[in-house]
């Protein structure tokens, strides 16, 4: 059972996805391997773009899923960059993409939200066969629902039209729901949305200046715990 929370206080958690549960940046070590040198640009280029394609179609109300844009990104890195992407090469880093790894903490902090009786689940851009190859692939299935996509909406963050699924799956207000990520600018549309947010900022990067903060900022998904209190049956050690 989950302890009895103050008026207001969040009672399940929505994590993002890519950034946060699972490490994007590991497909570095990969690029790095088949363009020496370029691992670390090209990885950050890739991202960039990624997010800047979501945000450009989703404006313009041009949707295309999170894997296609991706690709897309991808093509442009390797055109920026002068790297040789041979479909090879191309399927592999894509395939890459679906069996990110996650971060060190992140399988401790989903058992125990579990035990301690909160709802945790995800909202991310990412379409469904992507959540679920890169979820199963890290074995977090089971501590994981629901499993919400920017793709039953056809926009992408941070329009309200996908934050608005969190609130609609969990019966909840949004300020009830503590969504979690780790790009700055997710946490600050997930603050004007109306959630409760944490961003997790793990490389110390500068807030975006847009005016808003997330309601807390931390450095690793451990964090999270500290919006939920342990049950009373099972007293903090002394
Ligand atoms: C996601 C991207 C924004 O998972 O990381 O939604």
């Amino acid at each position: 059972m989950a302890p009895p929370s103050v008026a207001g206080a969040p009672r399940a958690v929505l994590f993002d996805v890519f950034g946060t549960l699972f490490d994007v940046y590991s497909v570095g070590r990969r690029l790095e391997s088949l363009f020496p040198g370029h691992g670390e640009r090209a990885s950050q280029l890739w991202r960039d773009k990624q997010i800047e394609y979501t945000h450009l179609c989703s404006m313009a109300d041009r949707y295309r899923p999170f894997s296609e844009l991706t690709r897309c990104a991808l093509h442009f890195t390797c055109t920026r960059l002068g790297l040789p992407l041979t479909p090879t090469i191309e399927q592999t880093l894509m395939d890459e993409y679906r069996r990110l790894a996650p971060f060190a903490e992140n399988r401790a902090v989903l058992q125990t939200l579990r035990a301690r009786g909160i709802r945790a689940g995800v909202l991310s851009n990412g379409e469904p066969p992507l959540l679920d190859s890169v979820i199963a692939h890290a074995g977090f299935g089971a501590w994981l629902d629901p499993v919400l996509s920017a793709h039953s909406v056809q926009r992408f963050k941070t329009d309200d039209a996908v934050y608005a699924l969190g609130p609609q799956a969990l019966g909840l207000p949004a300020r009830q729901i503590l969504f979690v990520s780790s790009n700055g600018w997710d946490a600050i549309g997930a603050t004007w949305y109306g959630y409760t947010t944490l961003w997790i900022n793990r490389a110390g990067a500068p807030l975006d200046v847009l005016g808003t903060e997330p309601t807390r900022t931390g450095s690793n998904l451990r964090d999270v715990l500290d919006f939920f209190a342990e049950p009373a049956e099972h007293p903090p050690p002394v």
